[in-house]
Order: structure tokens, then sequence, then C-alpha cells
């Protein structure tokens, strides 16, 4: 069988992940698949930067040329943020490639687009390592559950946060001093904004929120709330009634089933509840449907490892779709439900 051609886009902590595995598990890769698969390219703005281990004959600092070869089959995008990313995607999928992306920003603004794009060139759009690292949920969401109704995914779904919310509660340390702890342990970026005013929950929740439901909801239709305001005082008090605070991400199907809402807010729950016991930087996530019940993910939901485990799982997924000549679900699979984002909270 022809070998698949695999382009990467972005070579960091989870692009040199990446580039690890597939260099190392070629063997496994390969039977998983039903095709070897090889890694034929990797574009970085610093050249200088990239680390250590990866193949440096691979390396070009020319993203375009690389996502117009018609010979590459599958583009991997770690780049993160809007442009170039969605252009060298755009590009990707005029020329062919499926692409696998972890862009929780893009895929919360453009998702859309993307996927009607995607299944105009009749290719795929697989993104399971954009929402909460290594927990599957995109593809549970977008496949096992499919024949099934979701009502509701509420979670925790930004490690940092949880990691200072969890450090507030057990120490009785203020938000200031539990954000300087994660910002010395590494979870916290030097600009923390995007984690605390929740953000990067909010992109997440529409991204959940879309696959859930069938629909599109975008990260401007998500209430959102950071946890910058809460205070050792507020948990004091969620102590003596038995709760814990924590920052979670809650998408809803309206009982009459005609609209959705997502929201991102700091919100109170009970010592009992499995989500309180969710503590440092790990992810929980609850899915509930009207047949299966209760289902609860958990895990790490970010760092370079698990992020890169479900960058692998999509790029197999792909490789087998273009192997089958299939694709994966695409846009024709979504209706469109309006969102409303004022969800009683
Ligand atoms: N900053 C994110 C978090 C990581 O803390 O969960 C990846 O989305």
């Amino acid at each position: 069988t022809r070998p698949l051609k695999v382009a990467l886009l972005g070579c960091g902590v989870v692009g040199s992940e990446v580039t690890r595995i597939m260099t190392t598990h070629t063997d496994d890769l390969t039977q998983r698949i039903g095709a070897p698969v090889e890694l034929v390219g990797i574009a970085v703005r610093r050249p200088d930067r990239v680390r250590e281990g990866v193949p440096a004959e691979l390396i070009t600092t020319d993203a375009t040329a690389l996502v117009k070869r018609d010979d590459v089959d599958v583009v991997v995008e770690v780049i993160g943020g809007i442009e170039p990313a969605r252009s060298l995607i755009t590009t990707a999928f005029e020329h062919g490639a499926s692409v696998v992306s972890a862009n929780k920003a893009l895929l919360a603004q453009d998702g859309a687009a993307l996927h009607a794009a995607a299944e105009q060139h009749g290719v795929d759009l697989y993104y399971e390592a954009a929402v909460a690292g290594a927990i599957p949920l995109v593809r549970p969401l977008r496949e096992s559950l499919a024949g099934d109704k979701v009502n509701r995914v509420l979670g925790i779904v930004n490690g940092t946060t949880n990691f200072i919310l969890d450090k507030m509660d057990s120490s009785g340390a203020g938000y200031s001093e539990a954000l300087d702890e994660a910002t010395a342990l590494g979870y916290a970026e030097a600009d923390p904004t995007a984690d605390v005013e929740g953000f990067d929950a909010a992109a997440k929740a529409a991204i959940l929120a879309g696959i859930a439901f069938h629909t599109r909801v975008r990260l401007d239709d998500v209430y959102r709330e950071g946890m910058t305001e809460v205070t050792a005082a507020d948990f004091a008090s969620a102590k003596q009634m038995g709760c814990t605070i924590k920052l979670l991400a809650i998408c809803e199907r309206a009982a009459d089933g005609r609209s959705v809402t997502a929201r991102v807010h700091p919100a109170m729950i009970p010592l009992t509840h499995p989500l309180a016991s969710v503590r440092g930087a790990y992810n929980a996530v609850f899915i509930e449907a009207e047949a299966a019940g209760q289902l609860m993910f958990y895990g790490p939901g970010a760092g370079g490892a698990p992020t890169a485990s479900a960058v692998l799982g999509d790029i197999v997924a792909v490789c087998r779709n273009k192997v089958a000549e299939a694709t994966g679900p695409g846009e024709s699979a979504y209706t469109r439900l309006p969102v409303s984002t004022m969800g009683e909270v």
C-alpha cells in the first residue's frame, strides 16, 4: 500500500511529542492504519528553537509550501491561534489533505466554515486534542453517542484554573497567591488571561456544545465569567455549606429541545459531587444522554504528551479514512438549533 504522508505545522511541546511518537512507533501506527505512515515535513517559525530529537531534515520555515504539496495526505496543525492556522488549514483542504487540529480558538470561532470547507473538498477535519487534551470527548460525542440524545455536558475543562481553585480550597490561599504558585509550576502562562477569565473554557464549551447538540455554537455565544473574583472568604462560606467552588462549563439543551445554551462561570458544588474531587490540573466532564444516562470522563486536560495522544488518535482515524477512501462525520451531520446565551445561571 502507498505510504500516507503527514505534514506537521508547529513543533512546540505538543508538536515535538507528536514527532517523537510518529518516528518511534512507526510499525505500530502502520499496523493500526493498514498502510505505512510517514512524516514528510515540519513547519516552524523559529528553526533555532526546535527541540532535541526532532529530525532536522524535516524542518522548514515555509508552512505554505508544505500545505500546498499535493502528495501530503494529512496536515496536523498544532500552531494555535486564528491566523496563519486558518489559511493554512484551508489551503491544505484545497490540496486534498485531511486536517487534524488541536486549535480550540479556531474551532470555536470558525468550526462551521472549516467543516464546510473540508466537506466540500471531500476530506476530514478532526480535533480531539482541541478539548481537554487526552480525554476522549469529541469522538464519543460525534460517534459513540451519535444515536443517543445528549441533553447536558458539564465539567471542568481548564486545568490551570482548577489548580488555582484547588489550591485556594486546600490551603486557604487567596487568588493571587494561588496564581503565583500555578505560574511558578508552569501551569499558568505569563499572561494567564485566557485561562482565568474563562476564555479557554468558553472555547471548549462552544466546541462541546456544537458536537453534543449537532448544531453550531461559537465562542461569542457562550456566557462567560472568569474566576479572578473568587476569594478565600468565598471558599470559607462554601465549606460551611459542604461545598467547594469550581469553574464549570455547562452546555444544555432547552427543555423544549429547540435551543441550546453554553456558559462558563464559577459554581458551588457539593463536596459529595464527583467533580468536587477533581484535584490539581485535571479535567473532568459529565455527559448526560437520554439512553446512556450519566457518563463521566476524567484525566489530564493539557500537556505535551496527553495532547499528543489525542492528536495521534486523530491521525490514525483520518489515515484509516484515507485508506478506505471515506470521510468521517461532516458538516451535513449538523442541524441548526438557535443558541441562547441567556441560560438560567
Ligand atoms: N490552558 C489550558 C488549561 C490548557 O489550563 O487547561 C490547554 O487548553
